[in-house]
């Protein structure tokens, strides 16, 4: 008796988990046979076979592709990296425009002469907000923060200075989050 519920309940089960993944496989991937659903190892598909449908980008001498920003009025992807700030085509991932931001020599050294790398004493761009027609974007600056507000349409385009103390992070290896509100105000909510 138990033992032929048990088997009622595993065909039913692999009955529903073959209907499951042969309509999800079939919808997401034609190429995909109920055959393969039924293997007992999941299916993978190399980085060489999804290879025609990846776009790249990369940047000489640039890292830390951390944020990333949708320009769906222009149909680009606005990323921040260290010390640059890029606009690329969403379609596929060309490079529109590069903006470098980093740290003034001056800003570097007093940031090393306090016992800090080199490597973190550089612009880590970490909040990326579009607004509008306005991007807003803050570097730790060698641990000096400092957020910039932009012309999405060109990056370039400085049109305000901030102090960026409380609205980023001094250290790029902290983890942070950032929104835009209507607002201006620092009020923490009740
Ligand atoms: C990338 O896409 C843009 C916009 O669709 C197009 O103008 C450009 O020619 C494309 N570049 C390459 C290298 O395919
Ligand atoms: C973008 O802004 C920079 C800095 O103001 C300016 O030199 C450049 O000409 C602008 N580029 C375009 C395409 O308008
Ligand atoms: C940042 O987040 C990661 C993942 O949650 C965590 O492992 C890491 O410790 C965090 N870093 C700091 C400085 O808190």
């Amino acid at each position: 008796m138990v033992t032929s519920g048990w088997r009622a309940w595993a065909l039913f089960l692999y009955g529903l988990v073959l209907v499951l993944c042969s309509s999800v496989c079939l919808s997401q991937q034609p190429h995909v046979t109920p055959a393969d659903c039924s293997r007992k190892e999941h299916p993978v598909v190399s980085y060489q076979a999804l290879r025609p449908w990846v776009s790249e980008f990369s940047h000489p001498g640039v890292k830390d592709f951390s944020q990333l920003a949708l320009d769906l009025s222009r149909n680009q992807l606005v990323v921040g990296a260290r010390n640059f700030i890029f606009r690329l085509s969403l379609s596929n991932a060309s490079l529109i425009q590069a903006t470098e931001w980093s740290p003034d020599e001056d800003t570097k050294r007093s940031c090393q002469s306090k016992g800090k790398s080199e490597e973190e004493c550089q612009n880590y761009i970490r909040v990326l907000l579009i607004s509008g027609t306005t991007l807003f974007t803050c570097g730790t600056n060698a641990f000096t923060p400092v957020c910039i507000t932009r012309q999405v349409g060109n990056i370039s385009q400085v049109l305000d200075t901030v102090n960026g103390v409380a609205r980023c992070p001094y250290d790029p290896r902290h983890n942070s989050t950032a929104m835009v509100t209507e607002r201006a105000s620092c009020t923490p909510p009740p």
